[in-house]
């Protein structure tokens, strides 16, 4: 891992139009980002990825989106208005800065202040802490004109709760039969007591998860299977083995629903943590569910007749967390030239090729160079970027910043031959090709 990765990345983001720190102008939002236009590109091709997986290369599992307000009811069903959806917060006597207790003992921010078992001076000034007490993750809000008790709800903390709660809809809407998934991508909030490392920890981030639902006795089965397969999307999109590994939650760090789980961890600048989790949820949630909305959510097992509720095995992805493993794995250094290359996927890069005429101002290579461009915008479905500035090395260079994966220059010799260059970003070496064949050239290379 290179040193200062993140703080290199976080200036990457900003400067070339990835991520940019929310409400800005107004000093920032602590957790809160804001996607540029390549950023944009970026996370939507990792959704789109995701989307791919689960609706085409998987079976029988069907989208849905539902909305991110739903009844309070939801929320005290699935047990996050309770003890189950909170961390310990420990404030400072003195300059009332807020810490997550367990960061303190993990972390050991600033050592020289810790006690046994971790800190118990406050890191910033060194005050007294107050004991740990349990603070609820929930971001509230009111729906209506009156503020009061009776109109709190709060915005969703996870975006599962809205599959389950439309469990029923799908099932008999589609002929549903068990076992099958369903799958859904959207914004979750949750107000982190401390928001951190970039677009690790946020207070508004998305979500991509995924809901099996299972007979009791094959969710051992289904669990294995689902670990497997997500490890296999990070490795298929070019995330290095040796950066991913599985962490298996010992019985004390279970969510309040899990009945096993396992996390996928990938190697952030700043350790190892927590990228994806793998939950078998047992019946906790459909039984829960049932008690607190009346509904009867539970099946009949057609061979012996009894009644049961099915077990969920749940991926659940964050996509800010992906974007931010595959920018950290893609990131790379030309020491000698000063330069960065993001090595990224060619279905994740925001642009799939640039195209150059090789000097801006001969106005047949500009005129011949439209023409190539205008021709492939329309014949890739990915972004295809129009790029004159500068000379041609500093182009290429620019485009490796952003991991444009091919760059396509028109010179002399296209206007003899209509022959173009293609360049490779990660070989920089260049191929000559017919215009007439380009295409398909790319569409094999971009795999489109
Ligand atoms: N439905 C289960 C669930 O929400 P989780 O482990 O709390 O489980 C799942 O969250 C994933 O959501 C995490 O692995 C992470 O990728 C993402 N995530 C959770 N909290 C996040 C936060 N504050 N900022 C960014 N991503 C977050």
């Amino acid at each position: 891992m290179q040193p200062n990765l993140l703080e290199k990345i976080v200036s990457l983001c900003k400067r070339r139009g990835f991520i940019f720190p929310g409400s800005e102008i107004y000093g920032g939002l602590s957790g809160i980002y804001d996607y540029g236009p390549l950023g944009v590109e970026l996370i939507n091709n990792v959704k789109q990825s995701w989307r791919e997986e689960m609706f085409r290369r998987q079976d029988n599992i069907f989208e849905l989106d539902s909305s991110i307000l739903m009844q309070r009811q939801v929320w005290e069903a699935s047990g996050h208005t309770s003890a189950g959806f909170t961390d310990p917060l420990r404030e400072c006597k003195k300059c009332h800065r807020r810490y997550r207790a367990d960061h303190l003992v993990e972390e050991g921010i600033n050592p020289a202040l810790a006690g046994k078992g971790g800190v118990d001076k406050c890191p910033n000034c060194g005050g007294e802490l107050m004991e740990p007490r349990s603070f609820n993750l929930l971001v509230e809000t009111h729906l209506g004109p009156v503020k009061d008790d009776s109109s709190l709800t709060y915005l969703r903390g996870e975006t599962t709760q809205g599959i389950y709660v439309n469990y029923k809809n799908v099932k008999i809407s589609m002929s549903a039969e068990i076992p099958f998934g369903i799958a859904q991508i959207g914004k979750a909030f949750r107000n982190e007591i401390t928001p951190g490392h970039f677009i690790y920890r946020m207070r508004e981030f998305e979500q991509m998860e995924q809901q099996h639902f299972v007979k009791p006795a094959d969710a051992e089965k289904y669990f294995d299977y689902w670990k497997n397969e997500r490890m296999r999307w990070y490795i298929e999109l070019g995330i290095k083995k040796e950066n991913l590994k599985f962490h298996p939650h010992a019985k004390d760090e279970l969510a309040h629903y899990a009945k096993a789980a396992e996390d996928i961890y990938y190697e952030f600048p700043f350790g190892w943590h927590e990228m994806e989790g793998i939950h078998n949820r047992g019946d906790w949630d459909l039984s829960r569910h049932s008690k607190f909305s009346g509904q009867d959510l539970s099946e009949i097992d057609e061979k012996t007749g009894e009644r049961f509720y099915p077990y969920i095995i749940e991926t659940s992805a964050g996509a800010d967390r992906s974007v931010l493993a595959f920018l950290c794995d893609a990131y790379d250094e030309d020491t000698k030239n000063k330069r960065v290359i993001l090595k990224l996927h060619a279905k994740l890069a925001p642009y799939k090729a640039a195209v150059f005429p090789l000097l801006r101002n001969k106005p047949q290579l500009v005129e011949k160079a439209r023409e190539v461009y205008l021709k492939l915008k329309k014949q890739i479905s990915g972004p295809i970027v129009w790029d004159d500035r500068g000379n041609i090395g500093k182009r290429y260079y620019s485009q490796d910043e952003i991991g444009t994966p091919y760059c396509i220059t028109v010179d002399f010799q296209t206007l003899q031959d209509n022959t173009v260059t293609i360049r490779d970003r990660d070989t920089m070496k260049q191929e000559r090709v017919k215009i007439q064949g380009l295409q398909d050239i790319l569409k094999e290379k971009i795999g489109k």
